[in-house]
């Protein structure tokens, strides 16, 4: 079975990929491999990010590696906060504080479209392929329901009139960004080996 790191140690993504790669990859960890670096996250996109993570493992650890990265794009915000969605309000990390700040930017705004996208880079084989999956939708007034995290509750997908945070989470999971950009790394990696 061949090893691949994914540059994370959100458990959660980690269980998720496992089950959809099934027994043909091993998926390790950055616990799994001894690295508890503070990985710099300095680019100014999502590619430029998911690019220095894969490469600082495969260069530091000889391991081939993914990482991903994600952020919300507001379209009559210039694409903001984008790469920056995590620490939109400020450090440290805190969803409510970035909905507070995003729901006043878009205050008397009419244009409220905005899509989710992730990005995930692959070092294989020295060799660098680029994932994308994208979710378009709009940002609502005030928010909606419990589930999910980040910004889900201001986010309603196109076509639907719940927010993602009112989605089952197998309901979002089967239309989101990650779950697009990552079923289409699970197709590469079935397809190289
Ligand atoms: P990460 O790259 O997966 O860590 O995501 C960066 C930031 O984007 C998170 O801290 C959240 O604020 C936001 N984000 C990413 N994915 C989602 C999502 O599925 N729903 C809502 N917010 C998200």
């Amino acid at each position: 079975m061949k090893n691949i790191v994914f540059a994370t140690n959100n458990s959660h993504k980690l269980q998720e990929i496992r089950s959809i790669v099934g027994g043909r990859y091993n998926i390790l960890s950055l616990s799994d491999i001894d690295c508890h670096d503070e990985i710099p996250e300095t680019a100014d996109t999502l590619e430029g990010n998911a690019i220095l993570k894969a490469r600082w493992v495969s260069e530091k650890y000889g391991y081939d590696c993914f990482a991903d990265d994600t952020g919300l794009e507001v379209y009559i915000l210039g694409n903001r906060p984008g790469v920056y969605s995590a620490r939109y309000a400020g450090e440290p990390c805190d969803s409510e504080k970035n909905i507070d700040k995003l729901l006043s930017e878009l205050d008397g705004l009419n244009d409220r479209r905005a899509r989710f996208r992730t990005v995930i880079a692959l070092i294989s084989n020295n060799e660098l392929k680029e994932f994308e999956g994208k979710i378009e939708g709009a940002i609502i007034k005030e928010r909606r329901g419990n589930g999910g995290f980040g910004y889900d509750k201001v986010f309603v997908p196109e076509g639907y009139d719940r927010t993602f945070a009112e989605m089952e989470s197998f309901e979002k999971n089967s239309i989101s960004h990650r779950a697009k950009a990552t079923q289409l790394l699970i197709d590469y990696l079935n397809k190289e080996l």
